[in-house]
């Protein structure tokens, strides 16, 4: 697919670059008709919608749009030459994930913030199906009585007797009994309901109460490649379990204007889990999410974030789009209900950059 003859993919908030179009370019979300389409196919109107069958391959190079270009770059040629992502920096190319030729202890991830509705579920579960894409396996655990991750995956949280607070609660409850399959091949889940919010008041008299979390999944990290721990917005007792379980924090951040409040408090609470609770434990990025490249607004928070935390910030961002509202009615992940869709690439792309990141290591 050359440069020329491209026309814009409105606000995209995912970009590779031709340059890297000799690497295999079928990925496991790719079908074969998604690569039939040709010419005016190639007109990507929409950010949520591309056309039907074809697929956004984020290896292909597309010219942004003047609107969307001039979002993150003065001069869209200068933009393309020098390979500038959403974030304003220099995007790197984090390369399709090969099979896993050693499967080791899963690495845990916290997905945290106390903010309220800045996509900590909606990146946990799609974070989660798009690793289960790239065959890793994956367990996502939810972390927060409302049980919106397990109403995101079609549970009903009212109807189930045995939750993750039974996990934590009883001795000698075996995880099987908690664990259900996702639809998503390689991805399940630990759910919970309105049951866990009283293991906050319980777990306050326990002994060693911050590492009850860690304990209860010590005995499944060898069946999953990730554990992604969905936390509910508070800096509480459950937080901190997730904090002291986990090698690394995503932050997802929104971008919009007071997205920066309470990071700071937020940081420390990791700061001090590292030292007392979790050595191992360290921030792996910010993710800037609901990012709507067609705001100035947006823009200058991005701005922000990124000048205030460099390069902890992902070079992935997730723009702003319905679609997402609509899959956690759909009970499902983005790549399944609609895998075509610029939402979907970016958290494929979120996963290669997480996937990029652990092998930097
Ligand atoms: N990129 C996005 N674009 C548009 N809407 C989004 C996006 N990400 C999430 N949303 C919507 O924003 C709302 C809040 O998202 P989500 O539940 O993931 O946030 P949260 O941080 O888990 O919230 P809480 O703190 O309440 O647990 C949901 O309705 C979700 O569908
Ligand atoms: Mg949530």
């Amino acid at each position: 697919m050359g440069t020329a003859g491209l026309t814009g993919l409105g606000s995209v908030a995912v970009h590779t670059y031709a340059t890297h179009q000799s690497q295999p370019s079928m990925t496991a979300h790719q079908s074969t008709e998604a690569n039939a389409t040709g010419g005016e196919a190639d007109r990507f109107p929409d950010y949520d919608d591309l056309p039907d069958g074809q697929f956004y391959d984020p290896d292909a190079e597309y010219e942004p749009d003047p609107e969307y270009a001039a979002t993150i770059a003065p001069d869209a040629a200068r933009q393309r030459r020098e390979r500038i992502g959403p974030t304003g920096r220099p995007l790197p190319y984090f390369p399709i994930p090969g099979p896993l030729v050693e499967r080791g202890p899963a690495q845990i991830i916290a997905m945290c913030n106390q903010k309220g509705g800045v996509g900590k579920t909606t990146s946990t579960i799609n974070l989660g199906a798009a690793l289960a894409e790239y065959g890793r396996r994956v367990l996502l655990v939810d972390f927060d009585p409302q049980g919106a991750l397990s109403v995101g995956l079609g549970v009903n949280p009212m109807e189930l007797d045995l939750t993750i607070y039974n996990l934590l609660m009883e001795r000698g409850m075996a995880p099987d009994e908690v664990l259900l399959k996702t639809a998503v091949a390689g991805m399940d889940l630990l759910p919970s309901n309105i049951d866990l919010s009283a293991a906050e008041v319980q777990l306050v008299s326990e002994v060693a109460r911050e590492s009850t979390l860690q304990r209860a999944l010590q005995p499944m990290l060898n069946d999953y490649d990730f554990v992604i721990i969905d936390c509910q917005p508070s800096l509480g007792l459950l937080t901190v379990n997730a904090l002291t379980a986990a090698h690394k924090v995503i932050v997802p951040l929104e971008c919009e204007f007071f997205a920066l409040r309470g990071v700071a408090l937020l940081t420390e609470t990791i700061e001090k889990v590292q030292e007392r609770l979790n050595p191992n434990l360290h921030l792996d990025g910010i993710l800037a999410t609901m990012y709507d490249s067609r705001t100035v607004h947006s823009r200058e928070v991005l701005a922000r974030v990124v000048e205030a935390f460099d390069d902890n910030v992902y070079h992935t961002v997730i723009g702003r789009t319905v679609r997402f509202p609509e899959t956690t009615v759909a009970g499902e992940p983005i790549t399944t209900y609609a895998s075509n869709s610029v939402g979907a690439a970016a958290y494929r792309q979120l996963a290669r950059e997480v996937l990029a990141r652990c092998h930097a290591e």
